[in-house]
């Protein structure tokens, strides 16, 4: 087999800022919405007239921001650039959409070739997206699902925050949820997370707005819930109906290729080796269009050192439910290998951990002490 990457394109732009959210995405006229697509193209031929010869794209997906917001045809031109260099038909083509998207757009993407959409419902409950401030309503999200229903698209997932309150109910979101269960094949539950800079952190001056055994608890009764419904976790935050695990999630968990374009996207690439490269392009729209102006790429370059490598190896492997092969452990990382084995017998003790058929994972239990596990078997650094 050849070489192979994902492609991650972001589309920063909004209908308005949640006070919740860290993302690079804002609110922009529409000649800055028409420079963007214009700059995209451009790095997208930058990248690949060059070097990604004998690569073989396995994956696109459009994040944001709000992808859904700006006119389809952009997205368009983008899959028609990229599809200049890699062929399309058969890959997974995802693109992030808010609940209030107007409904033609699903069969325009449908039309394009995009056959996974990803929904930012965050909750089936009015009182959680009003503390949210989102911008829309649960009504929008239930008419949305109709509409996929309707037109028979092939796959959709559904993003869903949890952790608002200590009062919060699972159940219930759940139950909400499993109505559309036709049409919802996979399921992101992140845990509300509110970073320094975003409004939400400023009025409750907390990370996290539940009590952290609290938080363990909705996380402990998300897996049960969505479990019920047949669907099973394969990652920290994702959980699919059969067969329906996104490709290019797991690709950033698996130490694959990956390449992201537009302001803020990460990239990876797992050359030279032993430890690849990664980078991130820069988050001003301003820089980012001046780079591109001037041929250049608009990246900024990690350094990474064996510490480094090894704890991004372990923490992105750990996520998985199918974990780590520690045939690849070893032949990546050779002797340090051997230094953390004594700790990870020891969290297998504590059933934190478990290997089975060469591949070390984490149990329920460790998922909920992920930070704390990653700390013991890269202290012998
Ligand atoms: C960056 S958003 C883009 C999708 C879309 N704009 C939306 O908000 O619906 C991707 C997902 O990240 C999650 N997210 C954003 N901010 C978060 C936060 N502070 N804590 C936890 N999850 C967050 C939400 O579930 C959201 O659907
Ligand atoms: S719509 Fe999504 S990307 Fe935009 S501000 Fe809200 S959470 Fe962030």
């Amino acid at each position: 087999m050849g070489n192979t990457f994902y492609l991650y394109v972001h589309i920063p732009f909004c209908q308005s800022k949640c006070p919740y959210c860290d993302f690079v995405s804002f609110r922009a006229p529409h000649e800055q919405i028409d420079r963007y697509i214009n700059s995209l193209q451009q790095e997208i031929q930058l990248i690949f007239s060059k070097d990604f010869k004998g690569y073989d794209l396995q994956s696109i997906y459009f994040g944001g921001g709000t992808p859904s917001w700006i006119p389809e045809r952009y997205i368009a031109e983008i899959l028609k650039t990229v599809k200049d260099f890699f062929p399309l038909d058969q890959i997974e083509k995802t693109i992030e959409l808010n609940p209030n998207v107007e409904k033609y757009k699903i069969t325009a993407y449908r039309d394009m070739g995009i056959n996974r959409l990803s929904i930012g419902a965050q909750s089936f409950k009015k009182d959680k997206l009003t503390f949210l401030e989102r911008d829309h309503g649960v009504n929008d999200t239930m008419s949305l699902l109709r509409e996929i229903e309707r037109v028979n698209f092939p796959n959709t997932s559904v993003d869903i925050i949890f952790g608002l309150s200590d009062e919060e109910n699972i159940e219930e979101e759940i139950a909400n949820l499993g109505k559309y269960h036709n049409v919802v094949k996979h399921v992101s539950a992140y845990e509300l997370t509110l970073e320094k800079s975003v409004p939400l952190f400023e009025r409750y001056q907390k990370k996290y707005l539940c009590k952290e055994e609290r938080g363990g608890e909705l996380y402990a009764d998300m897996i049960r819930e969505l479990g019920k419904l047949g669907y099973e976790q394969y990652e920290i935050s994702n959980f699919a109906q059969k067969g329906y695990e996104s490709k290019h999630n797991l690709s950033y968990w698996s130490w694959e290729n990956y390449v992201g374009v537009g302001i803020s996207a990460a990239s990876f690439m797992n050359f030279p080796r032993p430890y690849g490269s990664r980078w991130k392009n820069v988050n001003s729209i301003n820089e980012y269009f001046q780079a591109i102006e001037e041929n250049r790429l608009p990246r900024i370059y990690e350094t990474i050192d064996r510490r480094k490598a090894f704890e991004d190896y372990l923490l992105t492997g750990l996520r998985k439910n199918s974990g780590i092969s520690l045939v690849h452990f070893e032949n990546t990382f050779g002797e340090h290998y051997k230094a953390c084995l004594q700790s990870y017998d020891i969290l297998v003790k504590e059933q934190l951990l478990e290997v089975n058929n060469d591949f070390l994972y984490v149990t329920n239990a460790g998922r909920m002490v992920l930070d704390s596990i990653i700390e013991m078997l890269t202290k012998d650094f």
